[in-house]
């Protein structure tokens, strides 16, 4: 079932739209016609994004600067999105933190956890009864790679990924037939402008330029892969790679290499 047409009255909704693959699908979005309703924390970012895309596409962008790790400013936009027409969403704002989780500090530790897991939940649980009621929409979950594997050092992260990992392949599987289509976005390494998000490898150059993918070619995959209800997206070789180990491979075996790892990182 391919994703409801762009109209006047729905919108898409990109969460983390202010930068790197968030920027990049309301771009894509855009561009294929969809009425946007950008959210991030700076709404200087997403006024800026707004205008742009609607000049280039002639479409409506609406924004919303909310801080999706708490909850009163979450309440309101999800109840916002339960009452309106939302053709897409993509729940892809998420942080990451590296380091030993003990010498982090818990307050910002519980923050990725809102952000990462806790908002991917309350966003979708209030978008879905009208979709399922329309008989169509699109729910695209930015996971990662790294919720595939336990990643000491990396620990919040790689665990608020594995909920969004298992909540998009799990959630899929329930809405067989209902015309919403459910897909999981679980890259490796994405070059965005963020030095500090790009995961892993990213800021010491650690990996070879033809194996990078970008926001860009993120973005298009994802949404194709959207519209065809594909259940699980991994753009690039690296992504792949990851994907095949942090699956298969013997946790105890890659639970230490991983730690190692970015222990470095984290360094
Ligand atoms: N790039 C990679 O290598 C990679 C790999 C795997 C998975 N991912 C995932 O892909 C997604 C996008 O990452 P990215 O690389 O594009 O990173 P990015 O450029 O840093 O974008 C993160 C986005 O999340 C928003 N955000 C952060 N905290 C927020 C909060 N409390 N409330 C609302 N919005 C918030 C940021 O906007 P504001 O700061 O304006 O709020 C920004 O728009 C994330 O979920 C990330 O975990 C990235």
């Amino acid at each position: 079932m391919s994703l409801p047409s762009p109209s006047s009255e729905n919108r898409a909704v990109v969460t983390g739209a202010s930068s790197g693959i968030g920027t990049a699908l309301a771009t894509e979005l855009a561009a294929r016609g969809y009425s946007l309703i950008l959210v991030a924390r700076r709404g200087e970012l997403l006024d800026k994004l707004a205008q742009r895309l609607t000049s280039a596409h002639g479409i409506t962008a609406e924004v919303r600067a909310v801080d999706l790790s708490d909850r009163a400013q979450r309440g309101p936009l999800a109840e916002e999105l339960a009452a309106r027409d939302i053709a897409v969403l993509c729940n892809n704002a998420g942080v990451a933190t590296f380091g030993a989780v003990a010498d982090l500090d818990p307050a910002f530790e519980r923050s990725v956890m809102e952000l990462n897991a806790v908002a991917v939940h309350d966003l979708t649980l209030a978008v879905l009864p009208g979709m399922i009621e329309r008989g169509g929409g699109g729910i695209l979950i930015t996971g990662s790679a790294a919720g595939n594997m336990p990643i000491p050092n990396n620990t919040t992260y790689a665990a608020s990924k594995a909920f969004a990992n298992s909540f998009s392949e799990s959630l899929r599987g329930e809405l067989r037939g209902s015309g919403v289509n459910v897909t999981l976005l679980a890259p490796g390494p994405v070059r965005t402008d963020n030095p500090e998000q790009t995961e892993a490898f990213v800021s010491d150059n650690k990996v070879p330029e033809f194996i990078w993918v970008s926001a860009e070619y993120t973005a298009k995959l994802s949404l194709d892969a959207l519209a065809r209800n594909k259940m699980r997206v991994v753009p690039g070789l690296l992504g792949k790679g990851m994907s095949v180990a942090g699956q298969f491979a013997p946790r105890a075996l890659s639970a230490p290499i991983a730690g190692a790892l970015y222990k470095r990182l984290g360094n």
